[in-house]
């Protein structure tokens, strides 16, 4: 943080102060979540509870043993991705992976337009790998909550971070896969699993890891996934006589304060993006953790202050004024700049028609910047002690996923103290960076339930 921001700009400290959580706030968190984790769990109190908790159907974490060929489709950001992953020995693992963008029509259009596309890309993807006519064994990604039926089926509960077709909802989403694969008739493929990203995330690191016991996504989306013991999950039709200990349960934990339970915490800022978001009231806790909205959160308070005359006075663009225009990745960079240095938050204001080199004002939009991804990693601290609490572990590692995490250039750090600071030396843990869950994690939890 800058020296001294209640000297040096004021009214920007007043506004970056509602952002702050003290230690007691998070506690309270914790406390809140907690609650709301085990009404998602028990039977009774499921159907109304907002942190769903969704049973997975994964019971076993990979032995590093796993081998074969298995596809994966990734959807659930901007990006869909199919994947061919050869899962050789216990360090070599080979994927090799195709991305398709996703147009915001698809994104907003019919369902049924969004699985021909999904579909056209696997085919022309296996036809180039002259795969398309060996049957193989294929995990889905899917990155949006969905109560899962089976290890391969799963009905779509709701769309989230832009997402909004029309039909699917309700709907077995591996149906409507395998409908769309169906209708060209040019391709042979199983779904074997249906898997969230956050299942994928702890699979993928569990394979090399075998102490990790959740999966966190801080992403375009946030969630994370832990290892419950089934006899806790009173979802799953069989928790009472399961031979099996465990079960990865997907907390969905994005939509943690839905019901007002974190009201006591959000800002007046966090009320307008969410009131402008394709889903509003839905989200809350994403809402202040995600790549999908911490820059527009940071862009608010910049116009705020811009219109007030208090910052990059007499300066105004058209980009700076538009929704969403203010990425999140600008946080990133502009947080990368050493201390006193203002290249980077010059340069992005640059990008968004703003030139200017006054060093207080760059300053004060780092000291913006800080807060909003401070709050963020102050949260994701909250939400990954209650689960370590939940657990009772006293030393597990949790992998981790998504450009938040991975970009940001301070998220890592401000994790680890904010654990910390919450946990007192209760327990240990280890934050590690999950490659490519989407796509191992798929290929493992198809291996794991063939
Ligand atoms: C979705 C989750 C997903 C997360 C991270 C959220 O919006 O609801 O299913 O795990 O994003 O991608």
């Amino acid at each position: 943080m800058p020296s001294n921001p209640q000297n040096d700009f004021p009214e920007a400290f007043e506004i970056c102060q509602k952002f702050d959580i003290s230690e007691e706030q998070m506690r309270e968190i914790v406390h809140r979540l907690t609650k709301e984790i085990n009404m998602g769990l028990a039977k009774d109190t499921h159907p109304r509870a907002v942190v769903k908790c969704f049973i997975t159907y994964v019971q076993d974490l990979p032995t590093g043993k796993e081998r074969g060929k298995y596809l994966a489709l990734d959807l659930g950001g901007t990006n869909f991705r199919v994947l061919l992953v050869t899962l050789k020995s216990e360090s070599e693992i080979n994927i090799e992976s195709k991305s398709y963008a996703i147009s915001k029509d698809l994104m907003e259009g019919p369902g049924k337009n969004l699985f021909d596309f999904i579909a056209e890309c696997l085919a022309s993807y296996c036809k180039e790998m002259h795969i398309e006519k060996e049957n193989l064994p294929l995990g889905f990604t899917f990155s949006f909550p969905l109560q899962q039926v089976g290890i391969n089926k799963g009905i779509m509960i709701t769309w989230t971070k832009g997402f909004k077709c029309d039909g699917v909802v309700g709907k077995n989403v591996v149906e409507l896969l395998q409908d769309a694969i169906n209708r060209r008739g040019d391709l042979k493929v199983r779904i074997v699993a249906i898997l969230n990203d956050t299942t994928g995330t702890l699979m993928s690191c569990a394979f090399a890891n075998r102490n990790c016991r959740i999966g966190l996504i801080v992403g375009t989306g946030t969630n994370a996934c832990y290892v419950e013991k089934t006899s806790n999950t009173e979802m799953f039709e069989g928790y009472q006589t399961s031979n099996k200990p465990n079960m990865i349960v997907n907390c969905e934990m994005g939509a943690f304060g839905d019901n007002g339970v974190l009201d006591f915490v959000r800002t007046s800022y966090d009320r307008a993006v969410d009131k402008q978001s394709i889903n509003p009231k839905r989200q809350t806790f994403e809402k202040c953790i995600s790549g999908m909205y911490l820059g527009e959160l940071v862009r608010h308070v910049v116009v705020e202050l811009m219109g007030k005359g208090l910052l990059f006075k007499g300066l105004n663009s058209q980009a700076i004024q538009e929704m969403w225009r203010f990425n999140t990745s600008y946080i990133s960079d502009i947080e990368s700049d050493a201390v006193g240095v203002h290249r980077q938050a010059s340069m992005v204001m640059d990008q968004l028609g703003i030139r200017t080199n006054v060093e207080k004002d760059l300053e004060c939009l780092r000291y913006i910047c800080q807060t909003v991804s401070t709050r963020s990693a102050k949260l994701t601290s909250c939400a990954l002690v209650c689960l370590i609490n939940k657990m009772n572990s006293k030393d597990c590692s949790v992998g981790i996923d998504g450009g938040v995490y991975r970009y940001h250039p301070h998220y890592h750090r401000l994790l680890t103290e904010n654990m910390n600071m919450l946990l007192k030396g209760s327990a240990k843990f280890e934050l590690i960076v999950s490659e490519d869950g989407s796509g191992r994690g798929a290929a493992l939890i198809a291996a794991v339930s063939a």
